[in-house]
């Protein structure tokens, strides 16, 4: 593979005869999981995340793999055959598939981001929010807290490797890492939805342009 691929799908079209395909077509794991939900958008997000995954797996050509979880809940194809992640925020689900351990986070703009940023947030990146004018804050928030989410899931260690301790420079060109506390030669790479989302994937090799997959 040697560059990283990004997926993204739009679960809310998962209803009716689409949603028993896709109930069908994942892991007995994951149907299990989709029964404790309540939401039906949570449902459709956590049942589209995976097939997603398996489109990608299909599109790549890389072989159905059984997953498993590990210590930090991370899942993993059995063996380690590649390497991917998954996020869903509303109806929307993103999966990243790399040869290297890779980790996404997607997130929908909403206001109380901006007080959560705040404690993620290091002196120099609290500074550059100051320094915007306050309709242009809440968009660098989010691409804040979608990069150090997507760093802490490349390092699958769960909330152990705290948010705060990856710093980022913001350009309108990307980001760059600037601290962070483990020593890897890592790529970031933003995309932004027509929706206002934002996307952010960080692996070890060149991450590709966005694959928008219909589910
Ligand atoms: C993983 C985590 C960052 C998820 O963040 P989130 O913004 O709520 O959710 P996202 O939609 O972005 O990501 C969820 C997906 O990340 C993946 N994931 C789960 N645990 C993960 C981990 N430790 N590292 C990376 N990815 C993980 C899963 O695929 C999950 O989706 P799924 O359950 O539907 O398969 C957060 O919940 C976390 O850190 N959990 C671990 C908690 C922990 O430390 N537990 C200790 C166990 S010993």
């Amino acid at each position: 593979m040697n560059t990283t691929h990004v997926f993204v799908a739009d679960t809310s079209a998962l209803v009716g005869d689409a949603y028993r395909r896709a109930y069908d077509a994942v892991s007995d794991a994951r149907r299990a999981a989709v029964d404790r939900l309540h939401s039906p958008v949570a449902q459709r997000a956590s049942l589209g995340a995976e097939l997603l995954l398996w489109r990608a797996s299909n599109v790549l050509g890389l072989p159905k793999a059984s997953l498993v979880r590990d210590a930090h809940g991370k899942p993993h194809p059995e063996g380690k055959p590649f390497g991917f992640n998954l996020s869903h925020s509303g109806s929307v689900a993103v999966c990243a598939v790399s040869d290297t351990e890779v980790g996404c986070d997607v997130e929908h703009p909403r206001d109380a981001l901006l007080k959560v940023t705040e404690r993620v947030c290091g002196n120099a990146e609290k500074a550059f929010l100051t320094s915007l004018p306050p309709h242009e804050r809440l968009d660098a928030a989010l691409r804040f807290w979608t990069l150090k989410e997507s760093a802490v899931k490349a390092c699958g260690k769960g909330l152990s490797v705290g948010m705060e301790r990856f710093c980022f420079s913001l350009t309108n060109n990307g980001a760059t890492l600037v601290t962070a506390p483990v020593d890897a030669s890592w790529q970031f790479r933003e995309f932004r939805l027509p929706s206002g989302a934002r996307i952010a994937v960080c692996a070890g090799t060149t991450i590709e342009d966005l694959h928008i997959i219909t589910l």
